[in-house]
């Protein structure tokens, strides 16, 4: 099984939970460590990409900031949620069945991409890649936000080292048990800032990393296409 088919299969089989649900108060407390830093960025009527959006608690809240908002994921459980809460809501959100390594968009269809806390999911190729397609589909100064742990950071004085290390891949960790449903590969990259920075950056120029707690961060692109 691919380590792609693996993280959906992974996603499928989870369903909607309570923390990530945005019809469940839970779910909000993502959104709002961010809340301030997006409103910033996200002008009224911007046309916003939420990646990895699962079951949209961060393509509604762009929505409510203003912005024409699309997620895009590709396990089709949360999606399918997504898409009766919009319903519900009457919003306007559109959810999207897609891959980030093959995104299913035109050129400048977005002026605002968001990949918030997925990163671990990503090969090291995938952000490349997804770098590249985001200079395409991002308007002229477009912007990407990306937000992250890093996990030396996060590791840092630990005795426990990961379930595993590939040194040829970057890929640590392995599986999650699901309460009765059992367990999954759930693979996990070992990422850092500078290390991201870097990639992101061959493509679409830094604006800023901003710091928003001890160990969280959120890398700002902007595309510039002159
Ligand atoms: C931890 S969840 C976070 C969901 C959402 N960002 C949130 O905060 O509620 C990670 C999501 O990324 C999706 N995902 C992981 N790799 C992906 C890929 N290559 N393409 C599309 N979606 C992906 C998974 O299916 C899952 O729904």
């Amino acid at each position: 099984m691919s380590i792609f088919d693996a993280t959906r299969k992974h996603y499928n089989a989870a369903g909607v939970h309570p923390t990530t649900d945005p019809d469940n108060p839970r779910s909000q407390f993502a959104v709002d460590r961010y809340e301030d830093h997006l409103r910033k960025l996200i002008r009224p009527g911007m046309r916003a990409l939420d990646l990895g959006c699962n079951a949209g608690r961060f393509t509604f809240a762009m929505e409510e900031m203003g912005a024409i908002a699309t997620g895009v994921d590709f396990a089709e459980i949360p999606l399918r949620h997504a898409k009766k809460v919009a319903h519900r809501r009457k919003s306007r959100c559109q959810f999207n069945i897609g891959d980030m390594a093959a995104l299913p968009y035109k050129e400048n269809s977005f002026d605002f991409a968001l990949l918030p806390h997925n990163i671990g999911y990503l090969p090291y190729q995938t952000l490349e890649s997804l770098s590249v397609q985001l200079k395409r589909i991002l308007s002229d100064n477009g912007i990407f936000v990306l937000t992250m742990q890093d996990q030396l950071v996060k590791s840092a004085g630990e005795e426990v080292l990961p379930e595993r290390y590939d040194v040829q891949t970057g890929l640590i960790g392995g599986s999650r048990t699901i309460p009765d449903k059992g367990t999954y590969a759930s693979p996990w990259y070992f990422w850092t800032v500078a290390f991201a920075k870097y990639i992101v950056e061959k493509h679409l120029p830094l604006e800023q990393v901003k710091q928003i707690e001890e160990n969280r961060f959120m890398l700002v692109f902007c595309n510039k296409k002159g």
